[in-house]
Formats: C-alpha cells, structure tokens, sequence
C-alpha cells in the first residue's frame, strides 16, 4: 500500500504481479472479489448472531464481549451491503474490517485472565466452539479477498477523475478506516463493561462487620440448619456456599462452573446446582450430573474454632477458575 495516491494517470499502467489491467477489467475485478467479500461477511454475521444466540456465557459472564460482537456483526452487514453496491467503496474498509476481525478474534484468547483461566485452557475452550473457528477462517477469507484485489485497487487509485482517485487505496485512508471501526468495536466493549449493581438476592453474599462474626469467619456452625446454604466469596470475588449436611459435617462448594467459570445457581429444594451458560447440572455434592462440565466443583477446605465459627482456608482442586 502506498502513502498517498500518486499522480494522475489515463494511461493503462502495469501493476507488478497483474501483467497489464485496463480500468474495465480492473474494475469488473473489483467487483467481482468484492461480490465474494460480500457473501464471506454477510457469512460472518451469521456466525456472529449464531454466537451471540447460543452461548449465554456471553451475555452472563463476558457481556463486553458480546456487545462487541453486536458491533462487529452490524459491521459485517453494512459493509456486505457496501460490497455489493459500492465495490469499489466497499475495498478498503472490508480489508480492515478482516484484519481487525482476526486481531481481535486472536486477542480475545488472552483474556482469560479477566475470568479467573489460564489463557491455554479458554483458547481451548474457544477454538473448541465451531462458530468461533468459522467465524476466524470467514475474516481470514476476507482478508485473502484484500489480497487478491490489490493489484485492481492500486490501478484504480492511480485513475483520477475530477473528483479524485477511482479508489481510495492509500495508508493513510486504510488506518482511517481501521480507527473508526476499532472506535465503534471499542465503544461497544466499553458499554458492555458498565457494571450494573447485583440483584439484591446475590448482595452481601459475605458476611460483612455487622453481622456478629469475627474477621474471616463466614457462619456460625450452631447456627446452619440443614438444607439452608450459607454464601460467601473466598478468596474475595469467588462465590461459594457452606452448607450443613444431615451427618452433622460441613461442605464448602465453589459455585464457579468447571466449564468456563459461570455463576452456577443453586436449587436448595432440588438439591441440584445448574449452571446457566451452557446447561452443566452438578449433585449438592458437587459431582457433575450433566455437561459440558466434567470436573466437578472445587471444595473450600474450613476450619472450625472452639466457638464453633467456621473460615475457609484453601480451595481443594482448584480447576480453571480460581488461582
Ligand atoms: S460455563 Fe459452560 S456449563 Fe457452566
């Protein structure tokens, strides 16, 4: 890609690697490629909405992500639709639109932190999902579109017309381009990481200065009843629940999913812990009753003072979600 467009030119010039173009056929090249680019991003959006439709640990446990993916697939439509009736407008954008596709696709892969997972265990989570591989290869296609349509575009950005080059094919106009769909994609992110407050039922879930306990202790044994969890974050921002078996003991479950780390909720009379993001069932004990999960949840290992107050220590087998 050059600098600028260069100078006017009515003549027929050769553009390495195309042997000679004239404007019909470097015209009709454009439009040809980008007919394909079109149907590869109107492809694309529907892997999008099938994303967004089908994986709710989207929507429940990365909504920034999911808002950026609306971004991306409104995107995808407007710049199919500017594919088939404005080629040659359509070129550059889509170009940028394919390479920030694949960074971001790629880039989404590190932010397993965020979620409490190893960066190796979610890429294998997301390159698991079809619609995320299918989804990657479309931009990788409509980059190689990009590609293949270069020697047009730098023929067609060397033809001047009054009101300027037949194509804008220049640096400057391509990081444009990246800025202001990076710009809209971040603004979505952004949106999508407002955090609202928690439902009241999910508040206070450790127990805080006023409730009668001492630093760090999560209950009072004397005062569980069987079938009546207790909840508490350990370490802090890690939800779990204590609760007090028909034996006497005491159980500690993590309620981070050992899939991708949902927020399982828990259904007392049922004795049964779901997760909602994709369907895993786990026993009170925390055994794994359905998938995709197939470990089962991390136990937090308690002590019990003389008084009878209970405080975690550790998390037993950790899995994918806690440090
Ligand atoms: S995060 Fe996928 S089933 Fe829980």
């Amino acid at each position: 890609m050059r600098a600028n467009a260069g100078s006017p030119s009515r003549s027929q010039p050769r553009t390495p690697g195309a042997g000679a173009l004239d404007k019909h056929s470097a015209r009709s090249g454009i439009r040809r490629l980008q007919n394909v680019t079109g149907l590869l991003l109107l492809a694309s959006a529907a892997a999008g909405v099938y994303l967004l439709a089908t994986d709710r640990s989207l929507w429940l446990l990365a909504v920034s992500h999911a808002v950026g993916l609306v971004v991306i697939v409104v995107i995808d439509l407007a710049l199919a639709f500017l594919s088939f009736t404005r080629p040659k407008s359509a070129y550059l954008p889509s170009v940028a639109a394919g390479v920030l596709g694949v960074t971001l696709q790629l880039g989404d892969v590190f932010t397993a932190p965020q979620y409490g997972m190893a960066v190796a265990y979610f890429a294998h989570y997301l390159f698991g999902l079809w619609a995320f591989d299918i989804l990657l290869g479309l931009q990788v296609a409509v980059l190689a579109m990009g590609v293949a349509g270069r020697p047009y575009a730098r023929f067609l950005a060397r033809r001047k017309s009054r009101r300027g080059a037949e194509l804008n094919y220049s640096r400057r106009s391509f990081m444009k381009s990246v800025a202001a769909i990076a710009g809209l994609v971040g603004l979505g992110v952004v949106l999508g990481s407002v955090k609202l407050p928690p439902p009241a039922s999910t508040q206070n879930s450790t127990p805080d200065s006023g409730s009668g306990l001492p630093a760090g202790a999560i209950a009072n044994k004397s005062q569980l009843k069987v079938g009546a969890p207790v909840y508490f974050n350990y370490p802090k921002g890690y939800p779990n629940m204590l609760t007090l078996q028909s034996d006497g003991t005491l159980l500690a479950l993590s309620l981070l999913c050992t899939h991708v780390c949902c927020r399982c909720t828990v259904d007392t009379a049922a004795k049964e812990i779901y997760c909602p993001c994709h369907g895993s069932l786990f026993d009170s004990n925390g055994r794994v009753l359905r998938g995709p999960a197939v470990a089962p949840l991390p136990t937090v290992t308690l002590n019990v003072d003389s008084g009878g107050y209970v405080y975690p220590t550790g998390i037993r087998n950790p899995g994918p979600c806690h440090p």
